[in-house]
C-alpha cells in the first residue's frame, strides 16, 4: 500500500520504517528539514534498538524516502499522522497545535476513498473534531483513529508484531472501507495472530489514555507500597513478588523504585487528569493526580538518601549518578527521574559526575552545568556516594569489589532495586534501596 506518515519524531520514524519493513511503500514528511536530511541518510535521530537496521534495509530497498514537503503526501491512499502532543506550556492539558497543523497541511492532497489514521495520543474528543474538519474539506476522505503502544526500547518489535491493534472507525461503510484499509496494511500481524479491535473514535482514544493511565497506576501503587515498607521494615521487592503470583495481579510493572518517567506516562496521566475535568467528570480520574504525587515523591526521596548518605554535607562531596535516560535501551531524557535526581542534586551544592551509555548527548542538552562521562570508572572514582538511577545492564552488572576499589565511601543508593544487596554488603557496601529494609 501506499502511505504516508506525518511526522518522523520517535513514533512516525518508527511507524514509517516499520511499514516500509512490511513492504509497504512509504513517504515520511517532517517540517523539521534537518531531521529529513538525516532520515534520507538512514541515520536515526535518536537511539533505539534495531531501528538503523529497518531504517537502511527499507531506504536501499526503495520502499522508504523522507520529504520535508507536506505536497509529497499525495498519491498516497493511507496517511499516519504520527506528531507529538506534549504537556502545554502552563496547564496539564495536551497540546494538540501540532495534530491540527498536520491534518490542516494534510487537506488539500487528500482524494475520495484517502484514510488518515491518527496515531498521537490525543485527548478524547480529538477525532471526532478532526473528522469533520476532513469531512468539510470535501475530499471524500475519511478518518480512523489507531492509537500505538510501542514501547522505547522496543519500539520496532513492537510496531512490528503488536500485542494489539485498535481501530477507532465511523460508522457504515466508511468505517467497512476503513477496516478494510488498515487490515491490509496490518495484514501480516493480523495473519499472525494479533486481536483487532474495531470500535468508535472515543473508545479508540480512551484505550490508549487508560492504558498508560493504568501502567502509571500499578507503577504508584507499588512505590506507595514502598513508602509504607520504608516504616515498617518490610520488603517491598519481595512484596511485589509476592502479591505478582497472583495471576490477577500480575508481576509486571511492580518494580519499586525512583518511579516512572519519558515522555508518555507523566504526561499523558495529566493529559487525562484534565480532559476529564473538561468534560465535568474530574473526580472519575482525581486518584490520578496522587499516582503522579506518589512518582514525583519516589524522586525526591533518592535525593533525601543521597543528603542523609552524607550527612548534609553536599559541597564539595563527589556524587556519582549512573544513569540519566528515563529508562534503559533509550537515550531519551524527557522527565527523566534519573537527570532529575542528578539536577536536583546539584542545586544542592553536590559536585554531581553522570554517566549513561546512551544518554549523555540529551541530559548535557539541557543541563549543561552537570559533569558527565562516559566512562563508569571516571564516574565512581572518588565518590563519596553512588546512586544507580537508571537499570541499564552496564550499572546493574558493575562487580562491587572492582567498584570499592574506586569510590572514596562505599555507599550505594539503589533507586532502581536492581542489585544484590548480599554481594554489595558482602564487597563492604552501605547498600541502601527503595522500601527494603
Ligand atoms: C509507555 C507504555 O508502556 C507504552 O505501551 C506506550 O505506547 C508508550 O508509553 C507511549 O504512550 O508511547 P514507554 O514510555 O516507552 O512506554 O516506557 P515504559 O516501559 O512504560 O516505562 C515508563 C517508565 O516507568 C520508565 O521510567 C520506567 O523506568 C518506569 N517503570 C516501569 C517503573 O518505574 N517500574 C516498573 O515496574 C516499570
Amino acid at each position: 500500500m501506499k502511505i504516508s506518515v506525518i511526522g518522523c519524531g520517535y513514533l512516525g520514524a518508527v511507524h514509517a520504517s516499520s511499514m516500509a519493513e512490511l513492504g509497504h511503500e512509504v513517504v515520511g514528511i517532517d517540517v523539521d528539514s534537518s531531521k529529513i536530511a538525516l532520515l534520507s541518510e538512514g541515520k536515526a535521530t535518536f537511539f533505539e534498538p534495531g531501528l538503523t537496521e529497518v531504517l537502511s534495509s527499507a531506504l536501499a530497498g526503495g520502499r522508504l524516502r523522507f520529504s520535508s514537503d507536506i505536497a509529497d503526501a499525495a498519491g498516497a491512499e493511507v496517511h499516519f499522522i504520527a506528531v507529538g502532543t506534549p504537556q502545554t506550556i502552563g496547564s496539564y492539558a495536551a497540546d494538540l497545535t501540532y495534530v491540527d497543523a498536520a491534518v490542516t497541511s494534510l487537506l488539500p492532497y487528500l482524494s475520495a476513498g484517502d484514510l488518515v489514521v491518527g496515531k498521537s495520543t490525543v485527548p478524547v474528543g480529538t477525532a471526532a473534531r478532526l473528522a469533520e474538519l476532513i469531512a468539510t474539506s470535501g475530499s471524500g476522505a475519511s478518518l480512523a483513529w489507531n492509537p500505538e503502544f510501542l514501547r522505547e526500547g522496543f519500539a520496532v518489535n513492537d510496531t512490528i508484531h503488536p500485542d494489539r491493534l485498535v481501530y477507532g472507525v465511523p460508522a457504515g461503510e466508511a468505517g467497512e472501507r476503513a477496516t478494510a484499509q488498515l487490515n491490509e496494511i496490518y495484514a501480516t500481524a493480523i495473519e499472525a495472530g494479533t486481536p483487532v479491535v474495531v470500535t468508535d473514535y472515543a473508545t479508540a482514544e480512551l484505550v490508549k489514555v487508560s492504558a498508560n493511565a493504568f501502567l502509571a497506576t500499578k507503577i504508584s501503587f507499588i512505590n506507595a507500597m514502598a513508602e509504607i515498607a520504608e516504616v515498617t521494615g518490610a520488603d517491598v521487592t519481595q512484596l511485589a513478588d509476592a502479591i505478582g503470583f497472583d495471576d490477577r495481579i500480575g508481576r509486571r510493572f511492580l518494580n519499586a523504585g525512583v518511579g516512572f518517567g519519558g515522555g508518555c506516562l507523566p504526561k499523558d496521566i495529566r493529559a487525562f487528569t484534565a480532559r476529564a475535568e473538561e468534560l465535568g467528570r474530574g473526580e472519575s480520574v482525581a486518584f490520578l493526580k496522587e499516582v503522579d504525587a506518589i512518582n514525583l515523591r519516589r524522586r525526591q526521596r533518592v535525593v533525601d538518601l543521597v543528603v542523609s548518605a552524607l550527612d548534609g554535607q553536599l559541597y564539595n562531596s563527589r556524587v556519582a549518578v549512573l544513569g540519566l535516560s528515563f529508562k534503559p535501551h533509550s537515550d531519551d531524557v524527557r522527565d527523566s527521574p534519573a537527570l532529575d535526581v542528578a539536577v536536583q542534586l546539584y542545586g544542592l551544592g553536590a559536585s554531581v559526575v553522570a554517566t549513561d551509555p546512551q544518554g549523555i548527548e540529551n541530559a548535557r542538552g539541557r543541563h549543561p552545568q552537570l559533569e558527565y562521562t562516559a566512562s563508569v570508572e571516571d564516574a565512581l572514582r572518588d565518590a563519596s556516594v553512588v546512586v544507580l538511577v537508571t537499570e541499564w545492564p552496564e550499572f546493574t552488572e558493575i562487580d562491587p569489589v572492582w567498584a570499592r576499589t574506586l569510590v572514596k565511601t562505599p555507599t550505594i543508593i539503589d533507586a532502581r532495586n536492581t542489585l544484590d544487596p548480599v554481594a554489595w554488603r558482602a564487597a563492604g557496601w552501605t547498600y541502601v534501596g527503595l522500601g527494603r529494609p
